[in-house]
């Protein structure tokens, strides 16, 4: 496992929300890297999904964190990939429960669709919840495709 705990990834559209959590991540001082987009000039959301998902898939960040418009294309891109739980979440709670339910390794983003406190209180229950395991064992090892 490498230094960097986070990667972090956007389209055009998640591009601000992505510089603020960069801009929050610096004063937490936490290890990170950006994965692109570096401006809101109109780019393709799997160009930065994939790069990321496989660098969470390969251990190089320990998690993700995936933003578009609504969230929904990344995150739909980063699940294709095997090692990747990627959980779209828009509340607090949400991200607590995929934490702890299904050891989501990779938080999706709507950066169209919350403020910039908003995501943070979410990026900070993803972040500080761990994985319950016990009988969610059994159902993450259901979920990839042989
Ligand atoms: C870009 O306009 C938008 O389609 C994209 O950011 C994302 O929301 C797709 O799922």
């Amino acid at each position: 496992m490498s230094d960097i705990f986070i990667g972090i990834a956007s389209d055009h559209a998640g591009f601000e929300l992505k510089e603020r959590l960069i801009a929050w991540m610096k004063e937490k001082r936490y290890v990170y890297k950006d994965f692109g987009a570096y401006s809101e000039e109109s780019s393709d959301y799997p160009d930065f999904g994939h790069p990321l998902a496989l660098a969470v898939e390969k251990g190089e960040c320990r998690f993700g964190i995936g933003i578009c418009g609504t969230g929904v294309g990344i995150n739909i891109v980063m699940n294709k990939h095997q090692g990747i739980r990627s959980a779209l979440c828009w509340r607090p709670e949400i991200a607590r429960l995929t934490r702890a339910h299904n050891d989501a390794n990779v938080l999706a983003l709507p950066g169209r669709f919350l403020s910039e406190q908003e995501a943070i209180d979410i990026v900070e229950s993803f972040l500080s919840t761990e994985f319950e395991g016990g009988r969610h064992i059994r159902r993450i090892e259901k979920i990839p495709v042989l």
